[in-house]
């Protein structure tokens, strides 16, 4: 039995969630919901692999051992029904620095690179800050979901030479089914764009829904897709910075290698590729009792949320961020932030940080234990009716 409702404590560890509000949000005391980590301990297995390792130093260059790829296929094929081969396996010290690495790679200063909003930050930031130009198409809400703008998205694929996925999507936890996935990546292969599909947070699926991985919904014709996949999410291992990238076509990996050797990155760190591992062979069973508890979160937040007249949730399929509409409010998002952080004392994410449709909005993270969110939840409707 895993006990998440134990609190964790995490100030002064340097953690960015509870050690750093007050460069984004100007105070420190507030009840952090925001960056996307988890306040629960990793698996005991990733704890138990790591202090054998520690406990056989030095800690000097390590590489990747080829038990890695295997131990990650077996997972996706396990998981999502991905059949991948070891030899089409990267690594990166993260998702994002993976989207800048393809970027780099595979397009060209000036190039345009599509993605839909809203949609996680760094998206924009990554395109931008590599000097190419970001396309978006917005998403349709439907019924209390998003839905993709297809006649617009097919309009803008004939113009850009990358497309960003975030599958599933963070913020919404929106999972994309198989014939959505199969679709985007028909047009992309259509347009001769690169699809990059960033799958970060595939494994936290509610029981109602099912990840499929893009390049598995393609079928055969799969080899303009790079997946990002990493424990990190999963199993709370950000701060160990290790990720894969997966891609069937010799001649994209081939340049990816090549921008990863321009950039003088050679391997994963010790304990990264260590906890990687031991993750991915040994934390099934932990991963499968906190989505039990994530559900037992999001029960309550959508209980409490029902009786609001001020907050609608957007009802996740995935991921522990919630999107709550806060639009019923009035407020802009500037407003908003100040009253939950100078009247709820609430360090929460608002929605225009995503782009074009995320405005109003907020983002609650509920990977706490049960107190914090009621805590929360508390302070939520201290502020809002
Ligand atoms: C969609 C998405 N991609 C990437 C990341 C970050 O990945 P990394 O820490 O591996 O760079 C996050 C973190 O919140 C995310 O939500």
């Amino acid at each position: 039995m895993i006990d998440f409702d134990r609190e964790t404590q995490r100030t002064g560890s340097h953690s960015v969630k509870w050690d750093m509000m007050n460069e984004l949000f100007g105070k420190n005391d507030l009840l952090p919901m925001w960056v996307a980590d988890m306040d629960f301990a990793p698996p005991e297995s990733v704890m138990t692999s790591l202090t054998k390792r520690l406990e056989q130093p030095p800690y000097g260059y390590t590489f990747v051992p080829p038990s890695t790829a295997r131990t990650i296929a077996d997972w996706l094929e396990k998981r999502h029904g991905f059949k991948t081969n070891a030899s089409w396996y990267l690594y990166s010290i993260g998702v994002v620095p993976s989207i800048a690495t393809a970027i780099r790679a595979l397009t060209a200063p000036g190039d345009h690179i599509l993605t839909m909003t809203p949609v996680y930050t760094p998206f924009f930031g990554m395109i931008e800050q590599n000097g190419r130009n970001v396309v978006t198409t917005q998403l349709i809400e439907q019924d209390g979901r998003y839905e993709i703008d297809w006649e617009d998205l097919s309009q803008k694929l004939s113009d850009v030479k990358m497309f960003l996925l975030c599958s599933p999507h963070n913020p919404s936890g929106r999972v994309w089914s198989s014939d959505e996935l199969k679709k985007l990546s028909d047009l992309c292969a259509e347009h001769n764009v690169v699809l990059v599909s960033d799958e970060i947070h595939s494994d936290l699926i509610y029981r109602h829904a099912r990840h499929v991985p893009t390049a598995k919904a393609a079928g055969d014709k799969h080899s303009h897709i790079i997946t990002l996949v990493a424990p990190s999410k999963t199993f709370n291992l950000a701060g160990l910075q290790a990720s894969a990238i997966i891609c069937s076509d010799e001649e994209i990996r081939e340049k990816i290698k090549e921008e990863q050797g321009r950039q003088g990155f050679f391997t994963l760190s010790t304990f990264g590729i260590t906890a990687m591992e031991a993750a991915y062979s040994e934390g099934e069973k932990w991963l499968e009792s906190l989505i039990d508890y994530l559900t037992g979160n999001l029960k309550l937040v959508r209980n409490t949320v029902s009786e609001m007249d001020q907050i609608d949730l957007m009802e996740p399929d995935s991921t522990y961020l919630l999107w709550l509409d806060a639009r019923k409010t009035g407020l802009s998002d500037e407003e908003i932030k100040k009253k939950l952080v100078d009247e709820a004392g609430l360090a929460l994410e608002p929605g225009d940080k995503y782009g074009k449709g995320g405005e109003g909005f907020i983002r609650m993270n509920i990977a706490c234990p049960r107190s914090m969110v009621e805590e929360g939840l508390r302070r939520l409707q201290m502020v809002f009716k």
